[in-house]
């Protein structure tokens, strides 16, 4: 990565300006629903969403889990159901997932609703937040969750002034902006975990760097995810690799000279789309 301190460039306006908007909102919810990419359960997570929403219930999706390993998936909703958060795989682009987070939240929500009820509160709906750091599908679950059934209830005075909640069904509403969090990449490995995935503007990053890293990381956890993709034999030191895939995808600049960073943005677009195969990135053993 060209620099260092990343996270000092990222919009710090916008930044303090969502974090307390979130602060704000957070108070009109039962429940905090945070998506994470299944890619990197653990680098797309923001430690303040622990602080921010510990007096809430808390449901953690586990977003985009058509483009992870299936095996690290259930690793994943295992560790996170040890620390004791409710936790779903989905796919928000798909829906695939979608159904059964009524029963979830429900389940997730379960003292506030007794709690309601010795109150001789009935029905009253729970009100969630949907929260998460840029790109991890935030806008794609509420679209594809609320569907085009739902109805927006609008403003209600005195409570919720501005807020437009998404009423899912007679027991859920969604206030419909995402509190968006930014993710911490003090720590290098976690910017390059974020940079792999794409939640990291490209503009920031050396792409052919990257690639070798791609590549690197590659060879060590799905030795043939690159041989199967681009034809080329198994290959261990990775700047020849990435020439070797130049070549095969014809990668050129004038006369037969490699043009080695447009095949590191292939490679790196085709990790982030899944053509690599079904990839997990963070595992449990390797984090910190
Ligand atoms: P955000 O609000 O959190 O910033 O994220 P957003 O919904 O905009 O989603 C970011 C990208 O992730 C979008 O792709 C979206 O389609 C994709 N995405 C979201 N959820 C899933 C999922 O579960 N699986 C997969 N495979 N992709 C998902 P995009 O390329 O920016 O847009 P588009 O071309 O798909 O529309």
């Amino acid at each position: 990565m060209k620099n260092e301190k990343l996270h000092y460039q990222w919009y710090p306006g916008h930044m303090t300006k969502a974090r307390r908007q979130m602060q704000e909102d957070i108070r009109l919810i039962d429940l905090v629903i945070e998506l994470v990419d299944a890619r990197i359960p653990q680098s797309s997570r923001n430690p303040d969403i622990d602080d921010l929403g510990k007096q809430k219930a808390r449901l953690i999706l586990l977003n985009k889990a058509d483009l992870a390993d299936e095996k690290y998936n259930r690793l994943w909703m295992e560790e996170f159901r040890y620390k004791g958060f409710h936790a779903l795989e989905v796919n928000s682009k798909s829906g695939q997932g979608l159904k059964a987070i009524q029963g979830i939240v429900r389940e997730a929500c379960k003292e506030k609703i007794t709690h309601d009820r010795r109150r001789g509160i009935m029905n009253r709906p729970i009100r969630a937040m949907v929260v998460g750091i840029p790109n991890v599908g935030k806008s794609t679950f509420i679209n594809s969750y609320a569907g085009r059934a739902c109805t927006k209830t609008g403003n209600k005075p005195g409570v919720t002034k501005g807020k437009q909640w998404i009423r899912l069904h007679k027991d859920l509403e969604l206030l419909d902006t995402p509190g968006i969090l930014w993710p911490k990449f003090e720590d290098q490995a976690v910017g390059l975990r974020l940079a792999m995935i794409g939640s990291i503007r490209d503009e920031i990053i050396d792409v052919t760097e990257l690639a070798l890293k791609v590549i690197d990381f590659l060879n060590n956890d799905y030795p043939l995810a690159l041989s199967k993709r681009y034809d080329i034999p198994e290959c261990h030191d990775n700047y020849e690799a990435l020439k070797m895939i130049c070549q095969n995808r014809r990668c050129f600049l004038k006369g037969a000279e490699l043009n080695l960073s447009r095949a590191a943005g292939l490679i790196v677009d085709d990790l982030r789309n899944g053509r690599l195969g079904r990839i997990t990135i963070d595992r449990m053993d390797r984090i910190t």
